[in-house]
């Protein structure tokens, strides 16, 4: 049985080891790496899934396979006055073993309906690593387009990628 649900500080050592494993076997999909990721505590984990009346856009959406956490994807907002209006979607990632099950599809389709019953928010940006078509599709697919490329963005083993720019406005 599938099911999307907001990830609590309760679900913490699940996430942190999902995280893990995403930045594990896709460091070139992430900005984050593995090494600064892997030595911080379990407590990091909990704090980014607690809720936090000063970032009150920001929450994680873990996916559920049988009971058990495969996927997930976050929503980050920015919090200066004038850009307040902004949030990043973060973090997509689904296990191999669930992939294809549409599971990537279900999860940014329900962090887009949070998305839009908040009602600061007008716009959701994300970046992709050039390449990554069937991410690329999947953001293509809910509605993202491409509003940029900033070449060389990121180095994984000294080799360079390209991160593609997309937005999606939620109203106006
Ligand atoms: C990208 C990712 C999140 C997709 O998750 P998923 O649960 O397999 O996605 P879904 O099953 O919802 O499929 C999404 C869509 O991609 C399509 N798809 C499947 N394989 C594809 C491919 N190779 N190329 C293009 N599209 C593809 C599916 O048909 C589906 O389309 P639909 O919604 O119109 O039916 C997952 O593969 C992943 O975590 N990849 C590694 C980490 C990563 O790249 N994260 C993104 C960081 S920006």
């Amino acid at each position: 049985m599938q099911s999307i649900r907001l990830l609590l500080p309760a679900d913490a050592a699940s996430y942190r080891a999902l995280r893990l494993r995403a930045l594990r076997e896709h460091p070139e999909a992430f900005t984050s790496s593995f090494e600064e990721e892997t030595v911080r505590p379990l407590n990091w984990s909990a704090q980014r899934l607690s809720a936090n009346p000063a970032r009150p856009h920001d929450a994680f959406l873990g996916a559920f396979l049988d009971g058990a956490l495969v996927g997930m994807v976050g929503l980050q907002g920015r919090y200066r006055a004038k850009e307040r209006h902004n949030a990043s979607v973060v973090g997509m990632f689904v296990a191999p073993e669930a992939g294809g099950l549409g599971l990537g599809r279900a999860l940014l389709q329900e962090l887009l309906g949070r998305a839009r019953a908040l009602a600061a928010l007008e716009q959701l940006d994300l970046t992709v690593t050039q390449g990554n078509e069937r991410a690329q599709a999947l953001y293509e697919r809910c509605g993202f387009t491409v509003c940029g490329v900033l070449p060389h963005a990121i180095k994984v083993d000294g080799r360079d990628f390209s991160k593609i720019h997309m937005v999606l406005r939620l109203r106006g």
